[in-house]
C-alpha cells in the first residue's frame, strides 16, 4: 500500500497512457443491476467487458438454480437470452469474466418478475332478466404476484364488492376471479359496472398497474306494462285514418303480434310490428284487437287489447217479410226490421196507409200480426238512424179478402110483372175486387147472364124469366155464392104501379149451403186442374 502510494505520480502517468493506449479491464452488466421483466416477455441480459482481449464468461444465479435461458458468447461479451422470462428466472444473475493476465470481474443482476398483462375480463352469468338474481364475474388473466393483487368492482363510481388476495402463496402468474351476486332492476339496464384491478408494487417500475374494464349493464327483461294506443281514439268516424301502436317495455325488444277477433268467433293475424295502421277505417274494422309482446331471451309474452268501435252511418238496413208480402186474410205475417250492428242506431218500424204513418212497437225489430186484415195492408218502414246518417227500406203488404158480407139488390123487386126490367146490382167486402158471374137455373140448361160494372138487368121480362138465380161473386181467394128468386108474376099494366122498392137480399142460408157446398167441391176439383172456372163448374153440376 505504501509503495503504491509512493509511487502515485508514476500511476496516474500510467493510468493516463492506459486511458489512451491500453484499457483496464473492465466489466459492465446490461440492464443494471435490477430489471423488472413481465413474464412471458423476452429478456437479454450482456455482459459486457472492456480491456480483455478475449475474456470467458461464466453464468450462474444466486442459489445455483437452473439459469432458465440460453448463454451466447461472443470475443468480448456474453448474453443470456431469456425467452420468454418465466417465473423460474426470478433470481439474481451473477456474470464472471475472466482475462488471464487481468484477473476476473463479476457482477449480478436481480432480475423481478411480475405479471399483469390485460384488461380484467367482466362476464356476466347467463342472461341478464330483471328481478332474477346475477352473477357478475371479473377475470383478471395471468396475474403474478397475486397476492399483491386488489381488484374493486363498482356501479356507476360506487363500490360493489372488494377483493384482495393477499392470503394468496403466489408462485407462478394465475388466473383471478371475483365473484359479485346481485338482483338486477330495470334501473341497472343502461348502467356501469366496473372492474378496477391494481397490482400496486411500488418498489417495483412496471407500467400499467391498475387495469380498468367497464361493461354496461343489459339486464332483460319484460315485456311489461303492455298497452296499446290509440290514435285517434276507439271511438272513431269511417274513413278517418286509425293507428293502433303497442306499446311495451322489454329488452331485448319484444316481437310484437297483432290478431283481431272476428264475429264468427275466429281470429285475424296482422303483420309484426308494433303499429297497426288502417289508412281508412271502415265500419268492419270494428273489434276487439289483441297485441301479443314476446320477448324470445325472458320468453314471456304478454297482452294487451282494445275495443275499436268505428262510427258509421247505419249500414244493412233491411225489412222483410215472413211468409210473403202477400198473405190471405187470418193468417199470420211477421215483419222484421233489422240493420248491422252500428253503433247508436234506433231502428224504427212504421206503417204507412195514405198519408196516415203509425209507428209500430217491435220486439227486436220483429212486428207480428197474429190475423192479418185488410186493414193490416199497406206500405210498411224501416227506418235506422244515428247521427251519421239515415237508411230505410220500405215493402208493401197486401192481404187478399175473399168476397164476404156480400149485399144483393133487386130492382125493383123480385116479385115484378111481364116486361118490366130487373135490376140486380151486387156489392161486396174483398181484396181484390170481386168479379160475379150471375146465371139461372134450369133443368136442361144454363143461362149465363152478362154484367156491366156488377150491375145485371134482365129486360123485359117474361114469366121464362122467373126461377133461381145464383150470384157466384169471387176473387183469387175465394168466392160466394147468392141465390136470388125472382117470380114474374101478372102484366105490367101501368107504370105508376112500380114503386121503386128496393129489397136487401141476402140469401137464405139453408138454401146457400148445399149450392156453396157442391161448388167448393166442384172448384176444388177443378183447382187440382190447374184453372178454375166458374163456368165450367157449373156445368159439371148441371
Ligand atoms: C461493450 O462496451 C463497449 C464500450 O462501452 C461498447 O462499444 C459496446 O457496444 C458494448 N458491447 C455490447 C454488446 O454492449
Ligand atoms: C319458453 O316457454 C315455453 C313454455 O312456457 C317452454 O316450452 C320453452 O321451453 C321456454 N323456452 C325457453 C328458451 O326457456
Ligand atoms: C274505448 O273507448 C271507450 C269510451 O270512449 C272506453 O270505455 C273504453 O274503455 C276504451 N278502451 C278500450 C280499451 O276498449
Ligand atoms: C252488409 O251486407 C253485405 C252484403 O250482404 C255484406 O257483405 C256486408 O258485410 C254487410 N255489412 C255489414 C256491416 O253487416
Ligand atoms: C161484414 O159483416 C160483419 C157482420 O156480419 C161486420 O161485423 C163487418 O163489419 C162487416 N165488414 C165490412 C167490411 O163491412
Ligand atoms: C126497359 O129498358 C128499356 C131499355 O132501357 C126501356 O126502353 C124500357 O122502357 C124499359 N121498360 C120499362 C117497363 O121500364
Ligand atoms: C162502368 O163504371 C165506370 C165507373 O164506375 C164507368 O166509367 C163506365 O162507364 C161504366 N160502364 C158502363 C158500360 O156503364
Ligand atoms: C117485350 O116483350 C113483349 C112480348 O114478349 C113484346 O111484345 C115487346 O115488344 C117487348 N118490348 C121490348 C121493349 O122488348
Ligand atoms: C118460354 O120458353 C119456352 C121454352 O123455352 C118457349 O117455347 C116460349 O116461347 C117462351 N116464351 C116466351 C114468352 O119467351
Amino acid at each position: 500500500m505504501l509503495k503504491k502510494m509512493g509511487r502515485i505520480n508514476q500511476a496516474v502517468l500510467i493510468i493516463l497512457y492506459v486511458l489512451i493506449t491500453v484499457k483496464a479491464f473492465e466489466m459492465e452488466i446490461i440492464p443494471a443491476s435490477k430489471i423488472v421483466v413481465q413474464i412471458g416477455e423476452m429478456l437479454v441480459l450482456t455482459c459486457n467487458t472492456t480491456g480483455c482481449a478475449s475474456p470467458s464468461f461464466s453464468w450462474r444465479t444466486q442459489m445455483d438454480h437452473p439459469l432458465g435461458g440460453t448463454v451466447n458468447n461472443y470475443r468480448t461479451y456474453s448474453t443470456l437470452t431469456m425467452n420468454p422470462v418465466s417465473i423460474e428466472n426470478y433470481n439474481d444473475y451473477l456474470c464472471t469474466a475472466f482475462c488471464n493476465e487481468k484477473g476476473k470481474k463479476e457482477k449480478s443482476i436481480k432480475v423481478e418478475l411480475y405479471s399483469f398483462p390485460s384488461d380484467p375480463v367482466i362476464e356476466i352469468s347467463t342472461s341478464l332478466v330483471a328481478g332474477e338474481p346475477a352473477t357478475v364475474i371479473c377475470k383478471i388473466p395471468d396475474v403474478f404476484p397475486s397476492d399483491r393483487l386488489e381488484v374493486l368492482l363498482m356501479k356507476e363510481g360506487h363500490t360493489l364488492h372488494a377483493k384482495d388476495f393477499s392470503e394468496d402463496d403466489s408462485r407462478n402468474k394465475e388466473t383471478k376471479t371475483v365473484t359479485y351476486s346481485f338482483n338486477p332492476t330495470t334501473e341497472d339496464i343502461g348502467k356501469e359496472i366496473t372492474c378496477v384491478a391494481k397490482l400496486p408494487i411500488a418498489n417495483m417500475d412496471f407500467e400499467p398497474k391498475e387495469r380498468v374494464t367497464s361493461l354496461k349493464l343489459n339486464a332483460n327483461f319484460g315485456p311489461q306494462n303492455t298497452i296499446i294506443t290509440v290514435s285517434p281514439s276507439n271511438f272513431t268516424v269511417e274513413g278517418n285514418p286509425l293507428k293502433l301502436t303497442c306499446v311495451t317495455e322489454s329488452n331485448p325488444p319484444a316481437q310484437v303480434v297483432w290478431s283481431k277477433h272476428l264475429a264468427d268467433g275466429n281470429i285475424e293475424h296482422f303483420i309484426e310490428n308494433n303499429v297497426l295502421s288502417i289508412p281508412h277505417a271502415r265500419f268492419t274494422d270494428s273489434g276487439l284487437y289483441i297485441c301479443e309482446v314476446i320477448n324470445l331471451v325472458t320468453n314471456k309474452t304478454e297482452k294487451a287489447t282494445v275495443d275499436i268501435f268505428i262510427q258509421a252511418p247505419p249500414k244493412n238496413t233491411t225489412l222483410s217479410i215472413f211468409p210473403s208480402s202477400v198473405v190471405k186474410q187470418g193468417e199470420s205475417v211477421t215483419i222484421s226490421c233489422t240493420s248491422a250492428d252500428v253503433p247508436a242506431v234506433q231502428i224504427t218500424l212504421r206503417k204507412k196507409i195514405g198519408d196516415v204513418i203509425t209507428t209500430l212497437e217491435t220486439e227486436d225489430g220483429k212486428y207480428t200480426i197474429d190475423k192479418a186484415q185488410l186493414k193490416d195492408a199497406g206500405i210498411y218502414e224501416c227506418i235506422s238512424i244515428n247521427k251519421l246518417g239515415k237508411q230505410s227500406q220500405h215493402i208493401v203488404l197486401d192481404v187478399k179478402v175473399p168476397p164476404q158480407n156480400i149485399t144483393v139488390l133487386v130492382y125493383p123487386s123480385e116479385n115484378v110483372k111481364e116486361g118490366e126490367n130487373v135490376t140486380i146490382t151486387c156489392s161486396t167486402y174483398s181484396n181484390p175486387p170481386s168479379q160475379m158471374v150471375l146465371k139461372k137455373v134450369h133443368q136442361e140448361r144454363e143461362i149465363i147472364l152478362p154484367s156491366v160494372n156488377g150491375t145485371f138487368t134482365l129486360y123485359n121480362v117474361t114469366k121464362n124469366d122467373t126461377g133461381k138465380y145464383l150470384l157466384d161473386v169471387f176473387n183469387e181467394v175465394g168466392n160466394n155464392i147468392k141465390v136470388i128468386e125472382i117470380a114474374v108474376i101478372g102484366k105490367l099494366e101501368k107504370r105508376h104501379q112500380m114503386m121503386p122498392l128496393i129489397i136487401a137480399f141476402s140469401c137464405t142460408t139453408a138454401i146457400a149451403i148445399p149450392v156453396v157446398a157442391i161448388l167448393i167441391y166442384v172448384s176444388r176439383k177443378a183447382k187440382i186442374n190447374g184453372s178454375y172456372s166458374l163456368v165450367k163448374a157449373l156445368r159439371l153440376k148441371v
